[in-house]
């Protein structure tokens, strides 16, 4: 069922759809193993105090959750960001400025209802996106009712998107921009001076700069700038024009946990919180308190991210000089240059029973062409010995095939 006019239809075919549908008549190869380097769903468990407290805390399950969370959450996670980003104490007001969210897809998705007006200027408003995307920014501005502008974040611009790039004219139509840094597929961070353009961008043409650092801990150089940092860089730290959504999927592996949130300019918020005062689900009580306990714990998060280093090092040795490989700065993505990721994809799966994403699904076609159809995205969410296991199969499987193998080709 869809929505009745179609507006999601038009958002273009779903990426896990067209790879079921690419993969759906091959199988893989007797005894292997499969192996899914589709999803970026980390394999590795949270903390055992995840549990614990939800057991501890139970009689939160017969409450209705607040919209805006609890006083304790909101603090933690002002708290998080104030010491993460280096901030000036009380920049962050918990209460007007963070909503803590039932993971970040949603509130992706949510905020576009929350902000897209249905004119702007008498036309049609603009929601701008990296190219390739992560696809609930699509999925949302379609539900909003605005043009979609695919902006290109391919190796020619770094793997990051050029808002100020755009004429004045699509700037202007501009509702809202989602920027991701880390990049989800390609891993790339942008520097605190490009934010600190973005925001004032976001500023200038009146849209809304919503910043999904959702793989905002999981680095392997320098702490990846956040646009909280940029605000507070340029002065005052207002966040005005700028919300941050954050994650626990990532950072602590916890993704079925599904606990995120929202933080920013409070006007935003408050119209956020009112449209969830609707349509929201809020984390369950009990799902809060120990979401509280990640957030004030970064032991777990260090023991992740030396996880995830040993996963690159280990691909970095067998695939290396090959496919395009480079080590990304943060995130837990491979984008390899295939040649054909759909092509790619099929072997892959048939010969080695590795399954991964074709970069064209996570991309459109633009004048200035595809950025993601020669390419592959490899999750790389398990553990250190199935990873290394299953890429040695990948490589091999790539070898064969004929397909791209030389650096830059
Ligand atoms: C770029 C990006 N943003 C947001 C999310 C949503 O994560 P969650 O809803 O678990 O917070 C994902 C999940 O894969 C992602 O890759």
């Amino acid at each position: 069922m869809m929505v009745p006019d179609g507006r999601l239809d038009t958002a273009g075919d779903y990426p896990f759809d067209r790879l079921r549908a690419l993969l759906g008549d091959c199988q893989p190869p007797d005894g292997a193993v499969p192996v899914a380097f589709s999803l970026g769903e980390p394999q590795q468990a949270p903390p055992a105090f995840v549990a614990e407290t939800i057991a501890a805390e139970a009689a939160g399950w017969g409450k209705y959750p607040p919209i805006r969370g609890t006083a304790d959450a909101r603090a933690a996670i002002a708290a998080w960001l104030t010491q993460r980003y280096r901030l000036q104490p009380g920049m962050i007001d918990a209460d007007a400025m963070i909503v803590p969210v039932s993971g970040t897809r949603e509130a992706l998705f949510m905020i576009a209802l929350a902000v897209v007006p249905e004119r702007t200027s008498g036309v049609r408003p603009v929601a701008l996106m990296p190219n390739p995307f992560y696809q609930v920014y699509l999925g949302a501005a379609a539900a909003a009712g605005a043009e979609p502008v695919f902006v290109p974040a391919d190796r020619e611009h770094g793997f990051l998107p050029d808002y100020a790039s755009l004429p004045d004219e699509i700037l202007d139509r501009a509702a809202i921009a989602y920027f991701c840094s880390p990049a989800n597929p390609q891993g790339a961070v942008a520097s605190l001076d490009a934010l600190k353009n973005l925001v004032e961008l976001a500023r200038a043409h009146d849209f809304l700069l919503v910043s999904d650092e959702c793989y905002s801990e999981l680095y392997y150089g320098k702490p990846p700038p956040g646009a909280a940092e940029a605000c507070a860089a340029l002065g005052r730290g207002s966040m005005s024009g700028v919300v941050v959504m954050n994650s626990l999927s990532k950072r602590s592996s916890a993704p079925g946990l599904r606990v995120g949130f929202v933080a920013g300019d409070p006007e935003v918020m408050r119209r956020f919180a009112r449209l969830r005062d609707y349509g929201g689900a809020p984390p369950p009580l009990p799902l809060l308190s120990a979401a509280v306990a990640l957030w004030r714990d970064e032991e777990h998060v260090e023991a992740n991210r030396a996880s995830y280093a040993a996963r690159f090092a280990a691909a970095e040795e067998i695939l290396g000089g090959r496919h395009g490989f480079y080590a990304p700065e943060g995130g837990f993505y491979l984008w390899l240059d295939v040649g054909d990721g759909e092509a790619a994809a099929r072997s892959l799966w048939r010969e080695a029973g590795i399954r991964v994403m074709p970069g064209e699904y996570l991309a459109r076609e633009t004048d200035s062409g595809h950025p993601g159809a020669g390419y592959i995205r490899v999750a790389l969410v398990h553990e250190l010995d199935t990873t290394r296991e299953a890429l040695s199969r990948m490589s091999d499987t790539l070898g064969r095939t004929g397909l791209h193998s030389e650096d830059g080709s």
